[in-house]
């Protein structure tokens, strides 16, 4: 049977991780987080004291780093040279690492692989900056979720509050901002929206409205009710 797959782009924040476990969920299919594995390489080069700007020096360890992804009662684990990083990897520092080692192409190359090859085996909902312009070109689906970036800092803002870290809105506002420009502006695979994807603006919807809207974009052969 041919696997069937989902991908959903965007800046970051706008939901695409919450939205893309609750389609793998509903139809059952594997969730793959692609910005995990970039955040495990900028994990790896912070805790060896390497710049994640300085691409000379992240493509001389790059060997030295193994990626897997594995799966726990289906929920994505990732392993960074055998070690379970998925705790680990959620920090302001790794997403800002995660966004600077994802300019080096020869980084990508070897996330793209992975990414590549866990799409060939099963159906995925994968979830990213590049996946339907360059990952999984022939996606059976194509989304692209947007949310102002207003939205997108003010729901990051409620999300550390609720687990108890003190933050300051005006700061992860930049923050979103300069990622976002860090990621669209980069030479290689920079976000952009394929020309075949469907953009979805999560502003002011709710997620299960975000979720109905896309579930009812599926192709017809893989609708699974
Ligand atoms: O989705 P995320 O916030 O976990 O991703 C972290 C960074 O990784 C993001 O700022 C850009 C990079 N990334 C990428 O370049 N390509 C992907 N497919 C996924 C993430």
């Amino acid at each position: 049977m041919k696997h069937f797959a989902i991908a959903i782009d965007g800046p970051a924040g706008a939901g695409k991780s919450t939205i893309a476990k609750m389609i793998a969920k509903k139809l059952n299919i594997i969730y793959v987080d692609t910005g995990a594995m970039y955040r495990a390489v900028a994990l790896y080069c912070i805790n060896h004291g390497i710049n994640c700007r300085d691409k000379e020096s992240v493509e001389k360890i790059l060997d030295q780093i193994e990626i897997k992804i594995q799966y726990i009662d289906n929920v994505q684990r990732i392993l960074l040279n055998n070690e379970d990083v998925t705790d680990k990897i959620r920090t302001q520092e790794i997403s800002q690492g995660a966004s600077d080692v994802a300019t080096i192409q020869a980084v990508r190359i070897k996330m793209v692989e992975l990414q590549r090859n866990l799409a060939k085996t099963v159906s995925v909902v994968m979830d990213g900056r590049d996946i339907g312009t360059h990952v999984l070109p022939d996606a059976d689906l194509k989304i692209f979720l947007t949310a102002s970036v207003e939205e997108r800092a003010n729901r990051r803002y409620k999300e550390l509050i609720q687990n108890g870290i003190e933050c300051n809105l005006s700061k992860i506002k930049e923050e979103i901002e300069a990622r976002d420009k860090n990621d669209s502006c980069r030479e290689c695979s920079p976000l952009k929206k394929a020309e075949d994807a469907v953009e979805v603006d999560t502003t002011g919807q709710t997620i299960q409205e975000v979720v109905n809207r896309i579930i009812s974009l599926i192709p017809k052969q893989f609708d699974t009710n």
